[in-house]
């Protein structure tokens, strides 16, 4: 594993992120058993991730909660967070902090290192600004978080609006954003504002549901043909990013969306979800292999730079809070 320091956090970290949640959850979305999530996650550790991100609403907390039983505390950064709304009811301070000590208490810790406020739509910022950071800095001074965090709505904002304003305020240890190979829209600004303010950047989308299902690309593929967005001609064929998979290039495309990701500047971590064992050690060493080849990335700018919301889609296994 390659480590890194979390924005300014201090917390050092590997590249490559366990993500407990989408639409795996550790595979206890897709029919898998706790003893199964408890088996991946001690594997992904044993294999040096040492960044575990869950959430309250995910309900794999207890899946963590059975792992750090066994590990010394130290040897993990615990990641989890609470929303700020459900739907339009804008969710008050208590019940966030709330939330915070049921995951206290789920995952049988004294302390979160990173809490962070999931999915903060435009319309519920002030409010997580305003009402819920003063909160959370409470509970930080009390010694239950170590750091506050902010993640988007990603599927909502296609813009990330949100975040360009979590960056102005600049009250934010770590955010979390949506990146993938069709959708570059956080290179322009957000991820030089990142690290600009010494601000830790997680990545999700990098692969999820469009570029972990050959099908599923192609049928994107049509539609933003069919919409105008892309050329035709890229959507005819079978493999549509089948160009990035050569000698000395990617060896999949998932291989591709992992490595492009992770070679963004500014991107701290990319987080990986997977319930499937198999699965694990392949995303881990797409992480970690160097970068595309300079002119693969430049064709994927050249043919995609444009586009903005693509590959963002809510998980299927359990219901968003967004
Ligand atoms: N707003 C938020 O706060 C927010 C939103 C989205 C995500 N997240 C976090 O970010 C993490 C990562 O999310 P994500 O959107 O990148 O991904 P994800 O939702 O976790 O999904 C990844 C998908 O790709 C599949 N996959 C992974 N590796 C594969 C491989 N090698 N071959 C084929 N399929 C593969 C997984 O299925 P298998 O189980 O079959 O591998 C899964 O369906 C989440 O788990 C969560 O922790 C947070």
């Amino acid at each position: 594993m390659d480590y890194t320091n979390l924005g300014r956090t201090g917390l050092r970290v590997g590249v490559a992120g366990l993500g407990c949640g989408g639409s795996s959850r550790l595979g206890l979305g897709v029919g898998g058993d706790m003893a199964g999530a408890v088996d991946l996650v001690r594997r992904a550790i044993d294999l040096g991730v040492n960044f575990l991100d869950t959430a309250n609403s995910y309900g794999t907390e207890e899946v963590l909660g059975r792992v750090l039983a066994e590990i010394p505390r130290d040897s993990v950064v615990i990641s989890t967070k609470f929303s700020a709304h459900k739907g339009k009811r804008l969710i008050p301070a208590a019940e966030v902090v709330a939330g915070l000590h049921e995951s206290l208490r789920i995952m049988g810790c004294d302390c979160i290192d990173l809490f962070q406020l999931h999915g903060v739509s435009i319309n519920s910022y002030d409010h997580a600004v305003g009402e819920l950071w003063p909160a959370l800095m409470l509970e930080r001074d009390k010694g239950n978080v170590r750091h506050i965090g902010i993640t988007e709505t990603a599927p909502m904002d296609h813009e990330q609006v949100m975040l360009g304003r979590a960056l102005d305020d600049d009250c934010w240890d770590v955010m979390m954003l949506a990146i993938n190979l069709m959708n570059h829209n956080a290179c322009a600004d957000l991820l030089p504002r990142a690290v600009e303010n010494n601000v830790g950047a997680l990545a999700m989308f990098a692969v999820r549901s469009l570029f972990s299902s050959p099908d599923r690309l192609r049928a994107g593929m049509v539609k933003l043909a069919d919409d105008g967005k892309i050329d035709r001609e890229l959507a005819m064929g079978d493999g549509p990013l089948d160009f990035l998979i050569h000698e000395g290039g990617a060896q999949s495309v998932i291989d591709a969306a992992y490595r492009f990701v992770r070679h963004q500047p500014g991107i701290d971590v990319v987080l990986f979800g997977t319930g499937n064992p198999d699965h694990l050690a392949g995303n881990i060493a797409s992480i970690l292999a160097p970068p595309l080849p300079a002119e693969d990335v430049r064709k994927l700018r050249g043919l995609f730079g444009h586009l903005k919301g693509v590959g963002l889609d809510f998980p299927t296994t359990y219901a968003p809070t967004v």
